[in-house]
């Protein structure tokens, strides 16, 4: 069956089959419309997403300057600006759902029941195949993320491959409509620091990329991001990357039973701080398996007050993002996106773990020869 689409005008929300001719010509996806009369009302808007998707600049403005300014008061603290977004996407009925995908505020109420509770929960046999399988799917959904991404590729076309690449994992993209996430990952360039909307802009030579993927497969979250080059990035910019992916291993290998979770964010804080970066103190790390959040929260700055001590059966998160600059970030206006308050660039890597009676498993590692992160593959 073909995909049902939504029309593009803002707020028009109509099943749409007409295509726009240009987009279909240059080969941008998803842009439908219900009438012509809702195509011409909204040609003017649209159209910039045209010149974008051939990287021209629009009307000899800049991107840092871009016609598209749907906050004309906010006062940006970097050079990035928000792009129009396509139309929300659909997951077929025949994918098991977490409760949030229905809900009209994206509320999960599985989640809320249990906010209060520090209590971590011990996953029984069952529940560590469902979280074996979630994350390997999950880190094959990445896998794709880091094929496409690419010089003139827009962070939306990858939300596309995410999404479709989810869909034939049977897996629900668990961001779509979390606390109304708009989108189906998260895409973070340069000083986004998390939580980025996929949208119209094109990847440009020299960004970083994050891309940070989440399944909901029969049941079960697995949760993992990396950033990535985007062409010819500076050693400046590398020297970043580089850095935080060391916090995360150097993270990673303290992991064992009875060691406290409030360590973890010294051993990376230590690490920051002796190249001269920051530790981002607003997003943590966080219990996942039937639940996307949860207990343990899990600070990635040092001298934190955690709850808990790991134990065999515990899985969670170790999302480190390190900034170039301050540690303190600040929201956009579309109350997601997370940006540094200095405009300095920030990167994350984020993996899923298992405690086990040693130490742990990497439930989302690469499974290629080297585990190394797609940044690697061509140093
Ligand atoms: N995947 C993110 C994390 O690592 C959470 C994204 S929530 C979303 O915890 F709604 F922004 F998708
Ligand atoms: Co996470
Ligand atoms: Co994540």
């Amino acid at each position: 069956m073909a995909d049902q689409y939504t029309c593009e005008t803002p707020g028009c929300n109509a099943p749409a089959s007409l295509q726009c001719p240009t987009c279909i010509k240059i080969g941008i996806k998803g842009s439908f419309f219900c009438t012509q009369e809702c195509f011409k009302g909204s040609w003017k808007s649209h159209k910039i997403i045209h010149s974008l998707a051939r990287g021209e600049s629009t009307d000899g403005k800049t991107e840092e300057n871009n016609e598209y300014t749907p906050w004309p008061s906010y006062k940006f603290s970097g050079v990035l600006r928000p792009f129009p977004k396509s139309a929300k996407r659909t997951v077929p009925a025949h994918i098991e759902r977490p409760d949030y995908a229905d809900h009209p505020n994206g509320y999960s109420l599985s989640e809320m029941s249990v906010k209060k509770s520090s209590q971590i929960k011990v996953l029984d046999d069952e529940e560590i195949e469902g979280m074996h399988v979630s994350c390997k799917l999950g880190r094959e959904v990445l896998d794709e993320a880091a094929r496409v991404c690419d010089v003139g590729v827009t962070t939306d076309e990858i939300d596309r491959i995410v999404h479709e690449a989810c869909i034939e994992r049977e897996c629900y993209p668990s961001p779509l409509n979390y606390y109304e996430f708009p989108k189906s990952c998260c895409t973070s360039v340069n000083e986004v620091i998390c939580h980025g909307i996929p949208d119209m802009r094109p990847l440009k030579d020299g960004d970083i990329c994050n891309v940070d993927i989440t399944v909901f497969h029969r049941g079960f979250h697995g949760d993992l991001n990396e950033t990535f080059f985007v062409g010819n990035v500076s050693q400046k910019h590398k020297k970043l990357v580089q850095v935080t992916y060391e916090c995360l291993s150097k993270a990673i290998e303290l992991v064992k039973p009875g060691e406290k979770y409030r360590e973890i964010g010294n051993v990376i804080q230590k690490h920051a701080h002796a190249h001269g970066y920051s530790v981002v103190r607003s997003y943590c790390g966080h219990g996942i398996h039937r639940l996307f959040h949860t207990a343990p929260n899990v600070p990635h700055y040092a001298k934190n007050k955690a709850i808990g001590v790991m134990k065999p059966g515990h899985c969670f998160t170790i999302e480190p993002m390190i900034s170039e600059g301050t540690w303190r970030d600040e929201t956009w206006p579309d109350d997601w996106t997370a940006v540094t308050a200095d405009g300095l660039w920030s990167a994350q890597f984020e993996q899923t773990l298992l405690v086990n009676e040693t130490g742990c498993e990497i439930l989302t590692r690469r499974r290629n020869a080297t585990g190394l992160p797609h940044f690697m593959d061509n140093l």
